[in-house]
């Protein structure tokens, strides 16, 4: 069988090894070909491909990026951009796609399925926020990075007396923010599921620093919300909008630093870490995961399971509709949310019970 294949939305670690394993399972097992259509659906809209077979896929395993490039590109947005796509299809001779991308990507395959052409799709996004699979790859090296980045800003905040804010990546949920938060041990962790206090966050800081600590560290999705809606300090309207309608995000990590210093006079200072939690080599476990994800996209193509897309539950890969994975944003669990609660300062605690420690 002919089957296309194209990545879409923002890049993650492990791109590569899905590619890869569903050329290699493909190839080997079911003798398939395969037509890659590069930079998204803008390949697919434009008719732009490359050779995709064993050899192009040799030596990428541990590869960032992805060999078939990607965009944002949202066909549904061109005039006929849906029936164009389906046309350079059936050009190719290609029987079925395999689209790897987060619920933009896999909107756009919803769509394609519904006007008749086999898809399935494989969940790819760094904030590991689609529905209706545990994890995404790419999740597990950006914790990994933004615990590094961490680690790294504990020792000098601490050389300095300072209060450092780590802004990681996180557009409406706070997955990479609470895992990384929970890893590298941030006094405050801020994400998109709970909107915060400025004032708590500075009178928390304080009375850390009250009981005798010098430096602290915040931890802040790019999502991240005051809790008094002011959105104006959570990204960028000049940049426009991309084609599925999101505004490029950044810069809470400095308006948080600039008012936790503000009210506390503490020196505090920001980061961001921005696209280097995407970038370079995946972990060793989501090399695993995704090359799982593709032998199960390429199995799910040879058992006629089209709209459906390949997702984890437990430690098993199995198949659900496209329909659940983009029908809403996954938050952070609720346990795991406790599990950072539980573990950080408590506004009040010590300063009340424990007045000894307050003297310094
Ligand atoms: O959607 C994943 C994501 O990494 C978000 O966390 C982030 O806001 C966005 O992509 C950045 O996109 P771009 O690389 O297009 O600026």
């Amino acid at each position: 069988m002919k089957i296309g294949v194209l990545t879409g939305g923002g890049d993650c670690p492990g791109l590569n090894a899905v590619i890869r394993a569903i050329v290699r399972k493909g190839t080997f097992h079911y003798e398939d070909g395969f037509v890659g259509f590069v930079e998204g659906w803008r390949g697919l809209l434009e008719d732009k491909t490359m050779e995709l077979d064993l050899s192009s896929v040799g030596g990428i395993l541990p590869r960032g990026g992805t060999i078939l490039r990607t965009s944002r590109t949202n066909p549904a947005k061109h005039a006929d951009g849906l029936q164009r796509c389906a046309e350079n299809l059936k050009k190719h001779g290609c029987e079925a796609l395999i689209a790897i991308g987060g619920d933009d990507t896999l909107s756009v395959a919803k769509k394609l399925f519904d006007n008749d052409v086999k898809v399935v799709g494989v969940p790819k996004t760094i904030d590991n926020d689609l529905s209706g699979t545990d994890f995404t790859f790419g999740f597990d090296t950006a914790v990994n990075i933004a615990t590094e980045a961490i680690d790294r800003v504990h020792t000098t905040a601490e050389a300095h007396n300072r209060v450092i804010v780590v802004e990681v990546m996180g557009r409406d949920s706070g997955w990479i923010a609470t895992y990384s938060g929970i890893a590298g041990g941030a006094d405050v962790i801020l994400v998109p599921e709970v909107p915060f206090d400025i004032d708590q966050v500075a009178e928390l800081i304080r009375q850390r620093h009250a009981r005798g600590r010098y430096f602290s560290i915040v931890v802040a999705a790019e999502g991240a919300k005051f809790a008094d809606g002011n959105e104006k300090h959570c990204g960028s309207l000049q940049a426009g909008r991309d084609d599925f309608g999101h505004i490029r995000l950044g810069g809470i990590g400095s308006t948080v630093a600039s008012e936790i210093e503000k009210r506390t006079g503490f020196e505090s200072r920001s980061v961001v870490l921005g696209h280097i939690q995407r970038g370079g080599s995946p972990s060793a476990y989501d090399r695993v995961l995704a090359t799982r994800y593709g032998l199960g996209a390429i199995d799910m193509v040879h058992r006629n399971e089209f709209g459906r897309m390949a997702a984890l539950r437990g430690n098993k890969i199995i198949s659900i509709p496209l329909a659940e994975a983009i029908a809403t944003n996954r938050k952070v669990d609720k346990e795991i949310l406790d599990a950072a609660i539980g573990i950080l300062d408590k506004l009040d605690y010590k300063v009340s019970k424990n007045p000894e420690l307050t003297t310094k």
